[in-house]
C-alpha cells in the first residue's frame, strides 16, 4: 500500500541507525513496515491500544513478512502507548543503544498526556522522538520545551488542506523548541504561508471566544511576528 506524504516524510526523518524503533499508535501499521523495509532499522515494536488492530496487524505482518529484509525483526504490542518499558527494552539492547519512539496521527492534548506519562518513567536513556500530532502542535511544543527536549529536525507537510508539524526531538542534543517552528521549518514547504494564514484565522478565532485561554493569544501574537519575519 502506498503511504500519504506525511508517512513517507516521517519514514525519510528516520535515518540514524537506531537499535529499536516504536511505532505507537501505528494502526495499519504502514510507517513501521516502511522503516523496517528500509533496511537501516532492524527491530521496530508496533503498538496500538486496540485489540482489533494489532490482531489484524499481527496477521498482515505475518503474511508480507516475506518482503522485509531477512534480519528483520518486528513484535506487536497491545497496550497503550504510555505505558512502553523503555529502561527494559533497553535492558535487551547492546549496552550502547539507541532508541526511536514515534507517535503520529493522534491529537495534540492526548499526545501531551502520553509525553508526560513517558518521560516520567525512564531515566539515562538515550531516546529520540518523532513526533505528528494531529493539531495543538503549539501547546505541544510548549510542554516539550517545559520538559528539556530539544528540536533534531522539524517539517512541516501539507495534505488534503491540513497542516502537519513533524518535530524529531531529544533530551540530548539539538536546538531550543521553538513555539512556532524554526526558520527551516517554515522553509521545508513552498506552501508553508497557507498554514500560518490557517493558524492565525485559528488563533483569531479562538482568542476572541475564549478570553480567558492566554495561550491563544500568545499563539496568535507569535504566529503573527513568522509573518512578518519570514513572508
Ligand atoms: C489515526 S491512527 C494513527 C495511525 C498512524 N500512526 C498514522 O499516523 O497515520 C490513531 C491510532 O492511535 C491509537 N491510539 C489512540 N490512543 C492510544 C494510546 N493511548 N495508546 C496506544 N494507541 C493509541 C488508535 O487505536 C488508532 O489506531
Amino acid at each position: 500500500m502506498k503511504l500519504n506524504k506525511r508517512l513517507l516524510s516521517l519514514s525519510e526523518m528516520v535515518h540514524e541507525p537506531y537499535d529499536l524503533v516504536w511505532d505507537c499508535c501505528c494502526d495499519h501499521g504502514l510507517l513501521g513496515f516502511k522503516i523496517l523495509a528500509s533496511g537501516l532499522i532492524k527491530q521496530v515494536n508496533f503498538v496500538d491500544v486496540v485489540p482489533d488492530i494489532t490482531d489484524k496487524l499481527t496477521a498482515k505482518l505475518q503474511q508480507h513478512g516475506h518482503h522485509l529484509p531477512a534480519d528483520a525483526g518486528w513484535q506487536v504490542l497491545c497496550q497503550d502507548v504510555s505505558e512502553i518499558n523503555l529502561e527494559k527494552s533497553a535492558q535487551q539492547l547492546p549496552i550502547v543503544s539507541k532508541q526511536l519512539v514515534i507517535i503520529s496521527g493522534v491529537g495534540g492534548d492526548l499526545m501531551i498526556d502520553i509525553m508526560k506519562r513517558i518521560v516520567t518513567s525512564y531515566d539515562d536513556l538515550n531516546v529520540d522522538f518523532l513526533l505528528c500530532p494531529v493539531q495543538h502542535s503549539y501547546k505541544l511544543r510548549k510542554v516539550l520545551k517545559d520538559l528539556q527536549f530539544k528540536s533534531k529536525a522539524e517539517r512541516l507537510v501539507l495534505e488534503n488542506k491540513r497542516g502537519y508539524e513533524l518535530l524529531l526531538i531529544s533530551q540530548i542534543e539539538g536546538q531550543p523548541i521553538s513555539l512556532v517552528g524554526s526558520y527551516e521549518f517554515w522553509q521545508s514547504n513552498p506552501n508553508a504561508n497557507i498554514y500560518l494564514e490557517n493558524l492565525i484565522t485559528h488563533y483569531q478565532r479562538s482568542a476572541i471566544a475564549s478570553e480567558a485561554n492566554q495561550l491563544s493569544q500568545f499563539a496568535l501574537d507569535d504566529y503573527r511576528v513568522v509573518k512578518q519575519q519570514y513572508f
